[in-house]
This record gives C-alpha cells, sequence and structure tokens, in this order.
C-alpha cells in the first residue's frame, strides 16, 4: 500500500519514529514535512536522535496565525497528493499540520487515518481540540492510545473504524529512556542532582500568549523551593521577552534552548517532579515514574490523574506547591498505554486495510 504520512511538529516527530520504519517493513511511505517547526532543535535533532526517514516532501509553511497556517499547508498539500496518489493518508494528534493533512486527503477523497485519535480535553478554546475532532470525524481509520478515546469516539458516533493500539510516543519513552540513561549527559551539563530538581515545559497559547497569565505562571515558578530547569519552547521565549518578564523568569528557573529528546528524556526521569502544560511531557512523567504537576485544568490523558501520578492545578502557585508535597504514589504503575508496541499494532492493522475507493 502506498502511504503517505503528513507531519510538522515536534510531539510529531516522535510520533513517526514509533511508526515511519515499521510502515515501510511492509508498505511504501512517503514522509511530507509541513515546516510547522523548522529551528534544528524542534525538528532535526529529532531525526537524528531517533532514526526518523528524512523527510521526502518538504513544504516549509512555518509561523503566522493558526489560519493563515493551515491554509498555506492545504494549499501545499494538494499538488503532493496529486502526485503521490496514496492509497491512505496518515496524521498524527493535533496540530495544524495534523488538520491541514486530514482536510487535502479529506478534499481529494482519499482514505485517511489518525494516530491518537479519539483524545479529548472538552475544552474548545484550544485549537488542538478543534484539529482532533475534525480530524476524527474524517477518518477512516482511527488509531485510539486509550480505551477512553475509543470510548469518546464512540460518544461522538464517529464513523471510522476504531483501533486500540496504545500510545505510540509510549513506544518511544520505553524504547529511549535506557538509551538516554546511557548516553546523556545533561545532569552534569547543567549541574543537576536526581531527584533534588524541577522540570518544567510551558507552551499553551492559553498559558503564555496573555500577559497576565504568562506573569502568573512566572510567579508560580518563583515560589517553587528546589532547583527549576525549564527549556523554552521558542512561542514562550518570544512571550516572555515581549511581556519584559524575562529577567525574572532567570531569576527564578534555569532556562535551556529547546533540548534533544534524549537530554529530555534523561530530564524527565531523574526530576523530582515534573511541572508542565504538554500532553506528551504528561505522559513522559508517567512512564517514567516521576509525578507530574500539570499547568492546565483540564486533561487529556486523565488515566494519570486517576492513577495518582498527575495533579491538575492550573496556575495556581498554592495548588501546586501542595501537589508536590504530596508522596509518590506506591506500587506498580498500571500499563495504560499499550506496553510499547502501539507502532507495530498500527503496521498490524495496516497489513490487513483494504482501501475503500
Ligand atoms: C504547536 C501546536 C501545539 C503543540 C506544539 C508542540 C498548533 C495549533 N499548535 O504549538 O498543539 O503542542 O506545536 O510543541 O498546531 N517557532 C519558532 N521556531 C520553530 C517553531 C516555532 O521560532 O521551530 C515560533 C514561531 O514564532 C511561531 C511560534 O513559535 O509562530 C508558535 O509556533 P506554532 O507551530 O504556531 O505553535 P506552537 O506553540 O509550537
Ligand atoms: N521535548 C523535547 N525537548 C524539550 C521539550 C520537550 O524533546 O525541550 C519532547 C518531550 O519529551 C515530549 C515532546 O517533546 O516527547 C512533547 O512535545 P510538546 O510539549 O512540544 O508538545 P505536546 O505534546 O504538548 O503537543
Amino acid at each position: 500500500m502506498r502511504i503517505t504520512s503528513v507531519i510538522g511538529n515536534r510531539p510529531q516527530f516522535i510520533k513517526a519514529a514509533a511508526v515511519s520504519r515499521r510502515l515501510r517493513e511492509r508498505h511504501d511511505e512517503t514522509l511530507v514535512h509541513t515546516g510547522q517547526h523548522y529551528d534544528d532543535e524542534m525538528s532535526k535533532v529529532f531525526f537524528e536522535e531517533l532514526g526518523v526517514p528524512a523527510p521526502d516532501v518538504e513544504l516549509g509553511v512555518g509561523s503566522g496565525t493558526n489560519t493563515a497556517q493551515t491554509a498555506r499547508m492545504l494549499s501545499e498539500l494538494e499538488p503532493v497528493l496529486a502526485e503521490s496518489r496514496p492509497d491512505l493518508v496518515l496524521v498524527y494528534g493535533d496540530t495544524n499540520s495534523t488538520l491541514a493533512g486530514a482536510l487535502a486527503a479529506a478534499q481529494a477523497q482519499m482514505p485517511l487515518a489518525h494516530v491518537e485519535a479519539g483524545m479529548r480535553s472538552f475544552d474548545r478554546a484550544m485549537p488542538e481540540e478543534t484539529n482532533r475532532v475534525l480530524t476524527d470525524h474524517m477518518s477512516s481509520l482511527l488509531f485510539c492510545s486509550t480505551e477512553t478515546a475509543v470510548r469518546n469516539l464512540e460518544t461522538e458516533s464517529a464513523v471510522g473504524v476504531k483501533h486500540l493500539v496504545g500510545d505510540v510516543m509510549a513506544d518511544v519513552s520505553l524504547a529511549f529512556a535506557p538509551i538516554a540513561a546511557d548516553r546523556s549527559g545533561v545532569l552534569e551539563d547543567l549541574g543537576l542532582t536526581p531527584d533534588e530538581y524541577l522540570l518544567v515545559t510551558a507552551h499553551r497559547p492559553g498559558n503564555v500568549d496573555v500577559p497576565a497569565r504568562l506573569e502568573q505562571l512566572v510567579t508560580l515558578l518563583e515560589r517553587l523551593e528546589r532547583d527549576v530547569v525549564f527549556p523554552l519552547h521558542p512561542r514562550t521565549a518570544k512571550r516572555l521577552d515581549d511581556a519584559g518578564l524575562r529577567g525574572r523568569i532567570e531569576a527564578a528557573a534555569a532556562l535551556t534552548a529547546p533540548l534533544g529528546y534524549l537530554d529530555f528524556l534523561e530530564l524527565a526521569r531523574n526530576a523530582r517532579a515534573v511541572l508542565t502544560d504538554s500532553g506528551g511531557v504528561q505522559k513522559e512523567a508517567y512512564l517514567l515514574g516521576t509525578p507530574c504537576v500539570t499547568l492546565r485544568d483540564t486533561t487529556e490523558w486523565v488515566e494519570t490523574v486517576e492513577a495518582g501520578w498527575n495533579v491538575l492545578v492550573d496556575l495556581d502557585a498554592d495548588a501546586a506547591l501542595s501537589a508536590l508535597e504530596r508522596p509518590v504514589p506506591k506500587g506498580e504503575r498500571p500499563d495504560l498505554y499499550g506496553g510499547g508496541r502501539a507502532g507495530e499494532r498500527i503496521r498490524d492493522v495496516l497489513d490487513s486495510y483494504t482501501p475503500q475507493p
């Protein structure tokens, strides 16, 4: 089968690491990079570290509003799909690149597969929520990470065929955690002691684009009582500068550029806790056995909260401090995300898939 996969930003490069190589064992894949993330540390490093095949097509569409990005991607994708004539288009997650890939496929009347289908925050203020819902309802194949995701799609009567395969990001973090432990020297480089520091990431528009919310985030970080390391997403770096908050954040946390996957994973594994508004990082923290404090009031990864490893605090500093004081949950962590075999299961489903004309 001919498959065209559309990816474009950091978490999608990581997700593709679980799927592309496996697909290519039996199928013919064309990999399209929209260019949504384009800095080397947001893109190239993941291809190199994780062995993602080099993109066959690069659209070079990055920056601008969600509408402008999606529109430019759509018009660039139309001729690419016409040329590659895939039997199936594959997209991941919930970003502008996901929606553009999905809509381009639907408009070209090509079957669509969605990896990480059915996730919901039920917060339509997040651009990702719209992207997910629309993509799911255009998809013929819905690859779900969790049972909750399957139920969400059933509730919405999504017509595609649902497959509970597990989570592809889990495949990558489980496979690469030991490699990161072996190869990364990030703790020594940053002068950090295992279990004595907190790792922070934040990039959601709802937290960083509104100056009053951004200041609340900075105030929360100022109140933390351990070493804090904060790899800055480019959106966040820009917003901190625009809001004149650079001095305060530098006093509150050790800032770094966005990190490569191995260094980030090693930091997350050894941290006392992570504080984050990232979807992927919430999952990784769980898989690595690191407590997570989520800087949002909703999550798609509800199982991590139910299992006691994740607490939602939004930007409430008191709630964050008390979440950090909680004892680490005892006992085995349930296998919530498919045990590292999601990529394999996706390939197996595709092996027996007959594209509908
Ligand atoms: C996007 C996704 C978000 C995902 C995140 C992963 C959407 C709507 N949002 O958010 O769901 O969680 O990626 O990190 O698709 N920039 C650079 N260099 C880069 C990339 C971005 O400088 O390599 C800057 C640009 O100023 C750009 C801004 O960051 O305008 C925001 O990038 P964009 O891709 O629009 O959104 P993200 O916040 O990265
Ligand atoms: N990540 C990374 N370097 C960093 C921050 C995050 O490699 O400096 C990885 C992290 O391990 C996770 C993924 O990026 O796998 C999460 O992506 P992001 O937070 O950008 O997006 P989201 O998951 O929120 O969509």
